[in-house]
């Protein structure tokens, strides 16, 4: 599995661990690569059988690293990635749409599926916002790995 995410100010970074945490339950064995927007490329998406992207939202769209990712990566893989399951977190300041429908609209042509509705987070990050994204990640994991997406 693949994380890909971009975070200034860690808010992001600290959702993006709580995935990564979730998928290392000890029922579960999965391979993880766990990359910044900027850190991942081509090889990465090729490789990976489920993604998960996380970002803040900036300006009412996602953050130009998760988009440069996007950019650097699309044509290189278009048409060798169609339908790996992919899932979204987006740590927010008061909204948090704008950068799901833009990932949304992306992803559609990439023809990945996501499998799992996205974690909006707008305001501090709570707890229950940290065990809602380990579940994100356990339950993307749990998936892969029973083959079922
Ligand atoms: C340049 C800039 C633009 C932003 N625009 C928005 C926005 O349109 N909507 C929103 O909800 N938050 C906006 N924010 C707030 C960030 O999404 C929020 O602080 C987020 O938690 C930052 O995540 P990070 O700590 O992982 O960097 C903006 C922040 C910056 C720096």
């Amino acid at each position: 599995m693949l994380v890909v995410y971009h975070s200034k100010t860690g808010k992001n970074g600290e959702m993006a661990e709580a995935v990564a945490r979730g998928t290392r339950h000890p029922d579960i064995s999965i391979e993880l690569r766990f990359l910044t927007a900027f850190q991942a490329g081509m090889s990465d998406l090729l490789w990976a059988d489920g993604l998960i992207f996380g970002t803040p939202e900036n300006f009412g769209y996602m953050s130009g690293a998760l988009k440069d990712f996007f950019d650097r990566t699309f044509y290189e893989v278009e048409g060798q990635v169609d339908g790996k399951p992919y899932c979204l977190f987006v740590g927010a300041g008061n909204d948090g749409t704008g950068a799901v429908t833009a990932v949304h609209r992306i992803c559609n042509g990439y023809n990945f599926k996501e499998v799992q509705s996205p974690i909006i987070v707008v305001g501090d990050l709570q707890d229950a916002h940290r065990t809602a994204c380990e579940e994100l990640g356990m339950a993307m994991a749990a998936g892969l790995e029973a083959g079922i997406f």
